[in-house]
């Protein structure tokens, strides 16, 4: 786990529709042009409104916007495409439930700051209370199977538990998303930092070590069973 970003605004109702609109028309793909007085008429809203959401979606990073003549290449970020993706999922789970994933891995040692993290008073009292445990501090790190990837990132997505982060001794700790799991059949979550630096490594917590537990070593084939709450 490492320090620290700010939760992101959730995105404004209005601001879905405008991106979705944009979407839509292929400007995650290429930029399309597309004067405020057009979009205001497909988004059924005054030129003014249309240039105001576009000027938010601009700020927030979503969409980019490049002023030609009498026109605007408008194009849809890969954040603002991950915002879009945030709003398919909640509607995909409210058709089809929470949803669960099935990974494969090897077990990999990682920095060795899991056991700094994982001590601070902060985390644990958060641990205790939200997931109903002190977890043994560390993190088991599994280097995810490439085919897997995709399907690990979008957890990103998923409803968790919350821990949130704190400042403490001067510094910053970053929250984070927990996940129930198993790790062969054992209990234990999986811990999403808000900002990782890792890209194909997940962690994970328990009461207590899994690697004794378990009889793990680096480099040990391991299944990971993801649940969403
Ligand atoms: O970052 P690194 O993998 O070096 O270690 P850590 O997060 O500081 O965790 C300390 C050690 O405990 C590592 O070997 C982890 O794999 C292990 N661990 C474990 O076996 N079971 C846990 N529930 C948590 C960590």
């Amino acid at each position: 786990m490492a320090a620290v970003r700010a939760t992101p605004r959730k995105p404004k109702a209005e601001e879905v529709r405008v991106l979705r609109l944009l979407a839509g028309l292929g400007a995650a793909r290429a930029p399309v042009d597309l004067s405020s007085r057009e979009l205001g008429e497909r988004l059924e809203m005054s030129q003014q409104q249309a240039d105001r959401y576009l000027l938010a979606l601009e700020k927030r990073g979503w969409v980019t916007r490049r002023l030609a003549a009498r026109r605007q290449r408008l194009s849809v970020t890969p954040l603002g495409w991950e915002t879009l993706r945030a709003e398919y999922h909640a509607l995909r789970r409210l058709f089809e439930g929470p949803s669960r994933l099935r990974v494969s891995g090897a077990v990999t040692s990682g920095l060795g700051e899991g056991r700094y993290y994982l001590s601070q008073p902060g985390y644990v009292v958060q641990f205790a209370e939200r997931l109903g445990y002190k977890p043994y501090p560390g993190t088991l790190n599994v280097r995810v199977r490439p085919d897997d990837l995709a399907a690990v990132g979008a957890v990103r997505d998923w409803t968790g538990t919350r821990i949130d982060g704190f400042q403490a001794g001067g510094r910053t700790f970053g929250g984070a998303t927990c996940f129930v799991a198993r790790i062969g059949g054992k209990s234990c979550h999986l811990i999403v930092p808000d900002r990782s630096h890792y890209q194909d490594v997940i962690e994970l917590i328990a009461p207590d070590s899994l690697r004794d537990s378990m009889h793990l070593k680096d480099t040990d084939p391991v299944e990971v069973e993801i649940e969403e709450a």
